[in-house]
């Protein structure tokens, strides 16, 4: 029976050589692999520091942590239309959340973070579902943190994402086009603040006196998975992109919209998301159904952590955006049940 999952990560047989490599070396903690992934980031990136820790959701966590040190009190605006770890991050950084609204590319309303930016210690400017948030290539009275999570590889005015913020935070968890298991990763151009974050990382090397330390370091075993997830993710990208294009002309025949990329950026269709004129709650069982994974972009927009908050446009994208199961390796057979699925759920 044809089952499309939302993402599927293809491990082959060099993953198991690099991980088979890693147990031989009997150093599965952090290593040499450690130290390769964060010099491949590093080339990718352009920046001058990397450092691995073990998700990405720490990964912001420590990033704020360094960069509000000896502040206290801080404010870290976040799109509230993303993903809950960077909630849930904010909050482990002891610092207060900042909602901020969505505009129909799911990218942040302008003028309300800039309004809001003036308020702000941090600001995190996401890259959202692979595409690009034009607002990192503007200025902020606060520091910025870019999350290039879900967007490695989109570019914005021709530079990588990831190149533009006072500090860049990833994922390498499984599902994430870098993904090998389980990981994260903090890249700047300030070595001192990695330096900062790769102590409170390490609770046997840090200065007790520290307000923060914890285990948040990569293993070898992951690194090795990354590295090469790393290596294949141009070629993954190209296939997702061939994907995409049949899907647009999919989708023209329905009612839905897909999420545009502003013309000055290129995506990594990581993710094919629709608008619909209808609640997704009516579309989605019905795909599902025909075991086709569509699900909603985010679990809950964020606001909804404090009842006293309204943000209209990400309310409205819940209501209505439906990721789509964009599969690189999918074979032709599932891209018939796809396109099927897709002409019988959707109000044409
Ligand atoms: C945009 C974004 N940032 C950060 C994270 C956190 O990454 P991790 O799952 O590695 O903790 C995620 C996870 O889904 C994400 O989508």
């Amino acid at each position: 029976m044809i089952h499309i999952p939302h993402s599927r990560p293809c491990f082959g047989a060099d993953y198991q050589h690099a991980v088979r490599h890693v147990l031989q070396s009997n150093i599965v903690a952090q290593g040499s692999e450690t130290q390769r992934l964060e010099h491949d980031i590093q080339q990718h990136l352009g920046c001058t520091s990397v450092l691995a820790v073990d998700s990405g959701t720490s990964a912001l966590m420590l990033a704020i942590r360094g960069l509000g040190q000896h502040k206290t009190g801080l404010r870290v605006g976040i799109p509230t239309y993303a993903c809950a770890s960077l909630l849930f991050a904010v909050k482990a950084a002891g610092a207060e959340p900042v909602f901020i609204d969505c505009n129909a590319q799911l990218g942040l309303e302008e003028k309300q973070t800039q309004a809001i930016a003036q308020t702000l210690d941090m600001l995190v400017l996401v890259h959202p579902f692979g595409g690009v948030e034009p607002l990192a290539a503007g200025s902020f009275p606060c520091f910025v943190i870019e999350d290039i999570a879900q967007s490695v590889g989109a570019t914005l005015d021709g530079k990588a994402v990831g190149s533009f913020g006072d500090v860049t935070i990833g994922s390498l968890y499984a599902t994430k086009p870098w993904g090998g298991a389980y990981g994260g990763f903090i890249a700047s151009n300030n070595a001192d603040l990695l330096q900062l974050c790769a102590d409170m990382s390490d609770p046997d090397q840090a200065d007790i006196n520290n307000v923060y330390a914890g285990h948040h370091q990569l293993s070898d075993i992951h690194a090795s998975l990354a590295r090469q997830r790393i290596q294949d993710a141009t070629q993954t990208m190209a296939q997702r992109q061939l994907w995409a294009e049949k899907y647009d002309a999919l989708i023209a025949q329905t009612s839905a919209t897909p999420i545009q990329n502003p013309s000055n950026t290129t995506s990594n269709d990581f993710r094919y998301i629709v608008r619909n004129q209808q609640p997704v709650d009516t579309i989605i069982p019905k795909l599902q159904a025909l075991n086709i994974m569509a699900t909603r972009p985010i679990q809950r927009p964020l606001h909804h952590s404090n009842s006293s908050i309204t943000c209209a446009q990400a309310d409205h994208a819940w209501q209505h955006c439906i990721s789509l199961p964009l599969l690189s390796d999918m074979s032709p057979i599932e891209f018939q049940h796809l396109q099927q699925g897709i002409q019988q759920c959707f109000p044409s």
